[in-house]
């Protein structure tokens, strides 16, 4: 991948902030996911070539989310394009949290499985936490569990939360310098706001940053986001992120992905991310689309912590 081209405007009498611009890079999220899944059938076809067994993924549904079941499908297929062992469990809505807790187990269990996957959410009568926590860290490749959470704070090695982790490596392809950047992130979910930030603040490569994060609470949300070298958002609001509340030559991570009312589609609407992005995208020097910024990576990231987990408990 490229680096961002800055062009600075040279005239005889003197340089101005004005006359620097910057010639706005895509961030290709979707053939990013591509090169990876790419390496990682290298590696599982190497493998099968030595006999070796290979990775496993279980994914675990309850009812019938359709969302719920899209994403479970997507992630099956994905595994197999690249030789991971598949398997979906599907269970009715009035599963009890026993059984699902018995379930897990099994999979916690059965050294076929690398990774366990329980999608969420679930129905209200079980308790998430509780599910999630059931989870052996060692396969937790969601990143949920309390102990690779705990692990990612203080910087020992960890199953890194996916969407988090795919953030980073977008970063890392395209040789986005981070190292004392500020990072400011909009949103504190635990699914991406709070790990992107906790991983963005280690001393490593492609982090290292000064990591702001702002939330609901903020009285003036631009105060922050204007101050941002890059900037995260993960709020789930179509467009909210206008060009003023930007620096020129801001790198634009666009985590959301709403749906917004579009009569000239089929469908009836078109899926925007947190940013205004044909606006943004005149003053940013990198900017992630959507679709096909940091989307495809999570599943991409899925793969690859199955990988992981393989690689460090059950090669
Ligand atoms: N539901 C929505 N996103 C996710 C995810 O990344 N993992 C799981 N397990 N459930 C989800």
């Amino acid at each position: 991948m490229t680096g961002c081209v800055k062009i600075i405007l040279k005239n005889k009498r003197s340089l101005k902030p004005a006359d620097t611009f910057y010639i706005m890079q895509i961030i290709d999220g979707k053939k990013v996911a591509v090169e990876i899944k790419e390496e990682l059938k290298k590696e599982i076809s190497k493998l099968k070539q030595s006999g070796k067994k290979v990775p496993g993924l279980v994914a675990i549904l309850v009812g019938d989310n359709h969302a719920s079941q899209i994403y479970v499908k997507s992630k099956g297929k994905a595994c197999e394009q690249i030789g991971i062992l598949s398997k979906t469990e599907i269970l009715p809505a009035d599963t009890t949290e026993e059984e699902l807790l018995n379930l897990v187990n099994k999979y916690n269990k059965d050294s076929n499985f690398h990774g366990i996957l329980v999608q969420l959410p679930l129905p209200a009568h079980i308790n998430e936490d509780k599910i999630i926590e059931s989870i052996n860290p060692e396969k937790d490749v969601d990143g949920f569990h309390p102990v690779n959470v705990g692990r990612l704070v203080i910087g020992k090695d960890a199953l890194r939360s996916c969407t988090p982790a795919g953030i980073q490596e977008l970063l890392k392809r395209y040789k986005i310098e981070t190292k004392g950047k500020h990072v400011v992130i909009v949103g504190r979910s635990n699914i991406v706001g709070k790990p992107i930030a906790n991983i963005m603040v280690q001393k490593e490569e492609f982090a290292n940053s000064i990591v702001t994060v702002c939330h609901s609470a903020a009285e003036d949300l631009s105060y922050f986001t204007k101050q941002a070298d890059i900037l995260i958002s993960a709020i789930g609001k179509a467009e909210f992120i206008t060009k003023d509340m930007v620096k020129e030559g801001v790198v634009i991570i666009d985590v959301g992905i709403n749906r917004v009312e579009d009569a000239s589609k089929k469908n009836g609407y078109r899926v925007v991310g947190d940013v205004d992005f044909n606006a943004i995208s005149q003053k940013c020097s990198y900017i992630t689309p959507v679709p096909g910024g940091v989307g495809p990576m999570t599943i991409a990231m899925l793969l690859k912590n199955t990988f992981k987990a393989y690689q460090k408990f059950g090669g």
